[in-house]
């Protein structure tokens, strides 16, 4: 098989980002160790076995199910499997808790209950929703959709949650709304952020589209995955979800939407401008400065070694719905 090299992200040292072909070796190297006791913190090593992180890691996952939902069929699937479970729910990226994809057992310290999700500035209608509202005021849906991160790997997954265009039509942007700003829960007493950077990022989390692109059908805010309340991991309760766009640019855990009339800065733009632009839409024929992104890993199937290289698809496979915002 032919591996391709991920680099690492922004000024990320290798040792603190896993791309996802070593990630899964060093597990499924340490399952074969338990026996021998290497590793047995980490990881559960037989069938039979299970080792107390791999139990933390599966209750992590069992969030209260969600009911009433509808899958959208216009969305039911996609060309590709939907990615185990278990594998999305410990790869992740959430820097608010560290460098690593392995942050799913620090993100349990997110406190996410109560939650509120402020939205204003140039609306007719602002209003602070609890979390419990958004999910009963907006009918639920599930959509599978590609996900594309900026680092060359993909999952497939299902969301659960409503378009981002009935929570404008809810608080009603005035003519000089041109762009959205979302803000992430920060507070550096529960979350202090990375230690190998601290204090030199632009925290909180924000992320920003133009005001078309939120009123996309695509555009989705997710309150669920796999047909249950969002994991932590993934940016519980509350996250962005913009299929055509590298993965950076879904805002987790949100905290505030706010409509207004510039540009707003965001997170990866802040840092590194020449790699990371505002706009971000999924380009196999543009590479990063660091790497192609003509291909990209696709994780589906576990335990361990699991991943097909594919082709990456221009707007990730969505141009028939946002190939025209950009014309
Ligand atoms: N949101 C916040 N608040 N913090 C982050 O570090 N990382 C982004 C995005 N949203 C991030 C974030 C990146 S780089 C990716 S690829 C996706 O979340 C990863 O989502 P997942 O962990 O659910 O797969």
């Amino acid at each position: 098989m032919t591996l391709i090299k991920i680099p690492p992200h922004w000024e990320v040292s290798e040792n603190q980002i896993t791309p996802p072909d070593i990630y899964f070796k060093r597990r499924r190297f340490l399952k074969t160790f338990i026996g021998a006791g290497i590793g047995a913190s980490l990881l559960p090593l037989t069938s039979c076995q299970k080792s107390s992180s791999q139990t933390a890691l599966e209750s992590s996952l069992q969030r209260p199910k969600l009911t009433g939902i509808t899958k959208n069929p216009a969305f039911a699937k996609v060309d590709r499997p939907i990615t185990e479970e278990i594998l999305a729910g410990q790869y992740n990226n959430f820097y608010e808790f560290g460098g690593t994809k392995n942050i799913w057992l620090k993100a349990q310290k997110l406190p996410t209950d109560p939650w509120k999700v402020e939205v204003s500035g140039l609306v007719k209608n602002p209003k602070t929703y609890d979390i419990e509202d958004l999910k009963t005021k907006f009918p639920l849906e599930e959509r599978v959709y590609r996900f594309r991160c900026v680092e060359a790997w993909s999952m497939v997954l299902p969301w659960v949650g409503f378009p981002m265009k009935a929570l404008i039509n809810a608080v009603e942007p005035t003519s000089s709304a041109k762009f959205v700003r979302f803000t992430s829960f920060y507070d550096p007493d529960v979350i202090p952020g990375p230690t190998f950077h601290l204090g030199s990022l632009p925290w909180p989390y924000q992320e920003g589209l133009r005001i078309e692109e939120m009123a996309n059908e695509l555009a989705f805010f997710a309150v669920g995955l796999y047909g249950h309340d969002l994991p932590k991991q993934h940016g519980a309760p509350l996250r962005m979800v913009i299929p055509w766009k590298y993965g950076f640019k879904g805002a987790k855990s949100i905290v505030k939407i706010e409509f207004i009339d510039q540009k707003p800065a965001t997170y990866w733009n802040t840092l590194v401008p020449n790699e990371y632009s505002f706009e971000a839409n999924v380009n196999p024929n543009k590479p990063h400065p660091r790497w192609s992104q003509a291909t990209e890993k696709f994780i589906s199937k576990g335990p361990g070694l699991s991943w097909d290289i594919k082709e990456t698809l221009p707007y990730n496979g969505y141009g028939e719905y946002v190939a025209s915002l950009y014309s």
